[in-house]
């Protein structure tokens, strides 16, 4: 039907048009040429018998009518001299051929030739010319000479053919070349649409547009397409109240309950050997505390390092164990590392090479070809486990982290229909920086198999594509943000995270006044002093050197804190076997007792360092009993000891102190933020929290509270899960409509 739409009708109509337009004009054309021809014929013709016929005739001699006759039928054996006839001098036929029609009568002077004549037996052209005596010019007779025109009627025929064949072949290579041009310019079109559909556009790395035709009607579709999805987006995001029920309707509904897998490093229930029974802890991990409750919801797999001593004696044949422990909800499916995997992947490329990286703490990234062979094993042997844990073809798997920049694309050469999200929890440095990197390529490469590649911040993901713009030969579409690369698209957006709000230890939180009393019993404070608190894992990026200086600056500048204000800092050991964090650790240790020393009495002493691991529902109680939180970070993620602190205070006072250099400095600009470098300023903003109203408080408190409240880990898990739906329904377009 198509082929007889496209080539077929448009033959028909064109064949016609020649038919009725064409042909005729060629016909009234060739005859006229054909009869000048036959005209200039009969003159020679004429010409040629003339003498001869006069000379008979003149003789008078009595043979000469056979004589003429002769001459007549030689004449005629010419094809296309049909028939000759001789007239006298008075009009009467002399002799003729046998062929000449006897109807035709001599010349008169009524009667006079020259023209086409329509006979039964076709076309003829009939001429006369006068014999006349050339030595008195008296007329002897008339030459009548008849030429058949069947032919031109034949002639005319096939040329009338030939035409129609010239012009249908014409016609058939023009419809051709217009479907193959019409083709190609869809092929491009839709090449441009699908490229719009998946927030792609047909430029190449220059910025040049490839189909510069079609680029005016994309450019209004894509900001169409791109206008109604913010509105979109924004209209559902506001919508939701979002809570652990919402998150899962959205797996149902987006994801029609799709199996979520989550894969990190870190796992989020450590089994520790304590005497005779073994017991659970809860890492101090950023990851871990917004992760859990996601999986709480969602349900599914938690596959991570079983770094535990006691590990394995806790899991089941298949390395599984439901978690958490008293209401168990999910699986955690541990994967076990050797020394040296675990000293090469983690220790050394992780934690010695990719984290000072990222973090511009100005401690040198310390590259070992061994560290990056045990990395490559390492997510190697992740995306095994991933697979061999999945239980469909396309679950959503969130990565998290720079342990694993290469799983991305492992997963999605194993699973291609998965939803890859990928969470970048730390900074991602500038091109420069990066590009230090002896695999950078490797690992941006490994980072582009995802779905989904997720910052805290809009900075970070601009520094990721940057850095992909540098040393990748890619597409990249800055507009809606997405990287092509090797036929995978990739979405790279910022999605702050957040943390579970309400947080589960505020249920039967002991009150705020509680905890006071018993923290300050506990490490023998005055009850009458201000207390601040720091949470942080021992790390040279938290800046915890520069904390305390400027707690000394503090009491320097401001002596009447002395005796009156105690700063409490938890600093959980990390990575400690990395000769950076054993230097680190030591160097805090020395600092806090040297500022110990200078303003201690009796009792007292400003600082109280608890270099150990606390339990966040321990923390949580630290957090309501202090007048202020302090997050130094000299360069950090997000930093979700800041929110935790917000979430603790439900009486809505307490300050928080926010180094600039934190993602959530540019969430909550009521804290008050510092640049923790500045000594000077850190000991101001201290002083000054600890002499604020409380009025000032609570309004600050209570705009941090809500903003939490609003965009929690539930918000920022959802958001992704929305985003994956939306771009796998793409896809699916995509598949349908690609040709
Ligand atoms: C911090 C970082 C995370 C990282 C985690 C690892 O929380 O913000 O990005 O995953 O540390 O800590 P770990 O103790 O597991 O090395």
């Amino acid at each position: 039907m198509k082929i007889f739409l496209r080539l077929v009708m448009p033959l028909i109509i064109l064949i016609g048009a020649i038919t009725y337009t064409v042909v005729p004009l060629v016909d009234s054309l060739t005859l006229k040429w054909f009869v000048k021809d036959i005209e200039i014929r009969n003159k020679l013709v004429f010409s040629t018998m003339q003498e001869p016929l006069i000379e008979v005739i003149t003789s008078g001699e009595p043979k000469g009518k056979i004589k003429i006759e002769r001459l007549f039928s030689k004449a005629i054996q010419d094809e296309r001299l049909y028939a000759v006839a001789l007239c006298d001098k008075k009009n009467t036929l002399f002799t003729k051929t046998n062929t000449f029609p006897d109807d035709i009568k001599c010349p008169t002077d009524s009667i006079s030739y020259n023209a086409i004549k329509e006979l039964p037996s076709g076309l003829i052209y009939i001429a006369s010319f006068l014999l006349n005596n050339p030595e008195d010019n008296s007329k002897l007779g008339e030459l009548i000479l008849l030429h058949d025109l069947s032919f031109i009627e034949r002639r005319s025929a096939q040329t009338k053919k030939y035409i129609i064949y010239f012009f249908a072949a014409l016609g058939m290579v023009i419809s051709l070349l217009t479907i193959i041009t019409v083709r190609i310019s869809f092929l491009g079109l839709m090449k441009g649409m699908r490229s719009l559909v998946q927030g792609e556009f047909i430029f190449d790395k220059s910025a040049k547009p490839t189909t510069p035709e079609f680029d005016p009607i994309l450019k209004d579709l894509r900001n169409f397409v791109r206008e109604v999805e913010k509105e979109r987006r924004f209209r559902d995001e506001v919508r939701i109240s979002w809570t652990p029920k919402a998150l899962k309707g959205i797996l149902q509904k987006e994801l029609s309950g799709e199996e979520v897998m989550i894969v990190s490093n870190r796992e989020p229930y450590i089994h520790i050997k304590r005497e005779n029974h073994i017991e659970v802890q809860f890492p101090a991990s950023g990851v871990v505390t917004a992760l859990e409750p996601i999986m709480r919801a969602c349900s599914g797999t938690w596959i991570a390092h079983g770094s535990g001593p006691a590990d394995k004696e806790v899991v089941d044949k298949n390395d599984h164990i439901r978690v958490p422990p008293d209401d168990p909800s999910y699986t955690l499916r541990r994967v076990w590392l050797t020394k040296e995997e675990e000293d090469g992947y983690y220790y050394g490329f992780a934690n010695e090479g990719l984290w000072p990286l990222c973090h511009i703490a100005h401690v040198r990234p310390t590259f070992r070809s061994s560290d990056w062979q045990a990395y490559q094993k390492v997510n190697q042997k992740f995306a095994d486990v991933i697979v061999q844990e999945a239980k469909t073809k396309n679950p959503v798997i969130l990565l998290q982290d720079y342990h694993f920049a290469l799983l991305p694309k492992l997963i999605s050469e194993m699973l291609p229909e998965a939803t890859i999200i990928t969470f970048w929890h730390i900074p991602w440095p500038n091109p420069e920086s990066f590009g230090i990197c002896p695999w950078r390529e490797e690992i941006l490469g490994g980072l582009l198999g995802s779905t989904i590649l997720g910052f805290h911040t809009q900075f970070h993901c601009n520094n990721f594509i940057d850095t992909v713009d540098r040393y990748l030969e890619c597409r990249i579409d800055r507009a809606n943000s997405t990287i092509s690369y090797r036929g995978k698209l990739s979405a790279v957006n910022n999605y702050p995270i957040s943390i579970e709000y309400p947080v589960k230890w505020s249920k039967n939180a002991k009150t705020i006044e509680l905890c006071k009393q018993e923290i300050k019993q506990r490490h023998n404070i005055d009850q009458n002093a201000f207390v601040g608190i720091g949470v942080d894992r021992m790390d040279y990026t938290k800046g915890m050197l520069e904390k305390f200086l400027s707690i000394e600056r503090l009491l320097e500048a401001y002596p009447t804190w002395i005796g009156k204000f105690v700063f409490v800092q938890i600093a959980a050991p990390t990575r400690s076997s990395i000769d950076n964090y054993q230097r680190f650790a030591h160097e805090v240790d020395a600092l806090a007792k040297r500022i110990n020393h200078k303003f201690s009495y009796e009792n007292y002493n400003p600082i109280i360092l608890i270099a150990e691991h606390r339990e966040p529902s321990i923390v949580f109680e630290y957090y309501r009993a202090s007048n202020f939180c302090f997050v130094s970070s000299l360069h950090d993620g997000m930093n979700l000891v800041a929110k935790e602190y917000i979430a603790a205070r439900d009486d809505e006072l307490g300050m928080l102190i926010l180094s600039q250099f934190t993602g959530a400095a540019q969430e909550l600009p009521e804290a008050m933020i510092v640049n923790p470098y500045d000594i000077d300023q850190c000991a101001q903003a201290m002083n000054s929290v600890l002499s604020m109203p409380v009025t000032e408080q609570k309004e600050r408190m209570q705009s941090m509270r809500s903003y939490v409240q609003e965009f929690n880990v539930y918000r920022w898990a959802g958001r992704m899960l929305i985003d994956a739906a939306r771009l796998r329904r793409r896809n699916k377009i995509l598949g349908k409509i690609s040709l």
